[in-house]
């Protein structure tokens, strides 16, 4: 079974906030990426609410007809969000207010206890629960102890490296293989996203029990080219050979 893709689509709305005005609209790009074939739309609600904002949140739970995975801090505001919009998914992911994008992974061992309340309520509401952290042993296991049922590992470090230094980028896919590993045979569904694009994306595609990925600015980027339903196809078309390869 190929990598499922989630489309990331917070670059649309940033687009669209650049004038204050409607459009683009994300709402309209999360259909066309389920037209396209993504099984899922991924967003990030940040505290400033640089791209995505309150308003597309009940907007997408009713358009989105596959997964509906909202990307969130872990804090009060974000899980009282969570609770009244109930997306299929919540992603607990860390955030620093003066950050470009999502810098590093969270934290589960040293948050513990926050992190732990907020997964066990999100998932008594029946809401499925994510951890974005980095390819690290005790960071895995943390995130099983607090009982997440997803993992999604930080692809930020290999795909920086993947261009440049590619030796550097198959030593951290070996860090991501084993981490895939522990999390699987922990019980806990293999994810993974962070600047991967179209150059980057077949590694890590094929790891062990890859189930999902999170794909967001390389698509849009492209999609300015050569339109979302494409953009969306050919990536789609990569992950299908990762795993025939
Ligand atoms: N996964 C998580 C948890 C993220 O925070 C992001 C960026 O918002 C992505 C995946 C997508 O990253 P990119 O836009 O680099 O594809």
């Amino acid at each position: 079974m190929p990598a499922k893709l989630c489309v990331n689509i917070d670059h649309v709305a940033t687009v669209r906030n650049a004038r204050g005005e409607g459009e683009p609209d994300p709402i309209h790009a999360a259909v066309l990426c389920e037209m396209a074939g993504a099984v899922g739309i991924t967003v990030h609600l940040r505290e400033d609410r640089r791209h995505i904002v309150d308003r597309d949140l009940p907007l997408l739970k009713e358009v989105v007809k596959g997964l509906l995975n909202l990307e969130m801090a872990c804090t009060n505001e974000m899980v009282g969000i969570a609770m009244k919009l109930h997306p299929d998914q919540v992603t607990l992911v860390p955030e620093k207010r003066a950050e470009v994008t999502t810098e590093g992974g969270l934290d589960v061992r040293r948050n513990f206890k926050a992190v732990r309340a907020a997964t066990k309520k999100l998932l008594g509401a029946g809401i499925a629960v994510s951890h974005f952290i980095d390819p690290d042993a005790k960071q895995v296991d943390a995130s099983a102890e607090s009982g997440a049922s997803h993992v999604e590992f930080h692809t930020g470090a290999y795909a920086q490296l993947f261009d440049r230094k590619r030796d550097a980028a198959m030593k951290e896919r070996e860090r991501l293989r084993a981490a895939c590993e522990q999390a699987h045979a922990l019980g806990m569904i293999v994810n993974a996203g962070h600047g991967l694009n179209y150059r980057n994306v077949e590694p890590i595609a094929s790891l062990p029990h890859m189930n999902e990925l999170n794909i967001g600015h390389a698509i849009v980027g492209r999609a300015i080219f050569v339109g979302l339903d494409r953009a969306v196809g050919d990536m789609i078309r990569l992950l299908r050979r990762a795993r025939t390869a």
